[in-house]
């Protein structure tokens, strides 16, 4: 197995480091600035001895040396910096990711592509229509990351272990996105039946900030740790074929009624990349509001 990594900044190196510290594949960590690349990825391999990794790690300029990936990630772009929005990045990373996908699709052309560049849902839109790829084989990170943090809050609110809460996220990666109440559960029990409906608005508005709220307190640059974590469990469904319920960024084409765009669905991610897109019965306000996201990522992806 061979990942390409492009963009070997927080992410890409976090990633990276996940990566080949759990044996899961070779790495290509790929960066515009070369000795970026390669001074993490030679750091990365004298740590090799430590950690008893057996894969291997390059980095790179030249997207030769990612010929042949099974999966290609892309983190290349620019975070978002204090009090911009998603959207002032569409123009700065738009033409970053059709560059990068160009190379992929020329050099690993039968990548399964992953797409971490914000705003995450555009960026997905563009790598899919620039590749031309089969639409199971180009998604974005953004649900896994936002489902994480909503388990995370709901299970500290309630002080009970990460395991015993299931939800999704899905929409928009950004103001609109759509936490799933029908369908989130504390040990088994509907969270409706558990908290008010205060309680659970007073979670959804703190998911909504948490990617803000980090970006305010690093004061430059924006999450990593959590957004890495979320792409590296994306990996392991698709090199394990394991196919577990997740959200991810994909190409609609009439699920839940939407067309036309990149937009957070109930997936299934295995060998072949995205094998299903789940049809969860969702409430009738969960699929209002899955339509607005989808309205809204429509206006950006129209100023194209
Ligand atoms: N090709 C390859 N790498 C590039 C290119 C390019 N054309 N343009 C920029 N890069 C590299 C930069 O040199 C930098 O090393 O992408 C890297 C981005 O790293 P960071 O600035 O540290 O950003 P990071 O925190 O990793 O976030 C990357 O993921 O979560 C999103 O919003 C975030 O869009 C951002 C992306």
């Amino acid at each position: 197995m061979k990942i390409s990594i492009i963009g070997a900044g927080n992410v890409g190196a976090t990633l990276a480091k996940m990566v080949i510290e759990s044996d899961t594949a070779d790495v290509v960590l790929l960066d515009v600035v070369k000795n970026v690349a390669l001074g993490k990825a030679l750091d990365l391999s004298h740590a090799a001895p430590l950690v008893g990794q057996t894969k291997r790690i390059l980095g790179t300029d030249n997207y030769k040396d990612t010929a042949g990936s099974h999966i290609a990630v892309i983190t290349a772009g620019f975070p978002r910096q204090p009090g911009m929005s998603r959207a002032d990045l569409i123009k700065k990373n738009g033409g970053i990711v059709r560059d990068v996908v160009n190379n992929i699709k020329s050099s690993s052309p039968d990548a399964i592509i992953i797409v971490v560049t914000n705003p995450l849902d555009v960026m997905t839109y563009i790598a899919y229509k620039e590749s031309s790829f089969e639409r199971n084989r180009v998604m974005g990170m953004a649900g896994v990351l936002d489902s994480s943090r909503f388990t995370y809050l709901i299970a500290k609110k309630l002080n009970v272990e990460y395991k015993e809460i299931e939800t999704i996220i899905l929409g928009q990666h950004g103001p609109l996105m759509v936490p799933v109440i029908s369908h989130t559960k504390v040990s088994g029990r509907p969270i409706n039946e558990v908290l008010s409906s205060e309680e659970i608005d007073l979670l959804i508005r703190d998911v909504m900030e948490s990617g803000g709220e980090i970006v305010n307190l690093l004061g430059k640059g924006s999450a990593y740790y959590a957004p890495s974590a979320s792409c590296f469990t994306m990996i392991k469904n698709i090199i394990n074929d394991e196919k577990n319920l997740l959200s991810a960024c994909v190409y609609a084409e009439g699920d839940y009624g939407l067309s036309g765009l990149c937009i957070g669905l109930p997936v299934r991610l295995g060998k072949k990349g995205c094998v299903e897109v789940a049809k969860l019965r969702l409430d009738k306000d969960e699929l209002d509001s899955l339509k607005k996201a989808a309205e809204s990522i429509k206006e950006l992806l129209s100023g194209l």
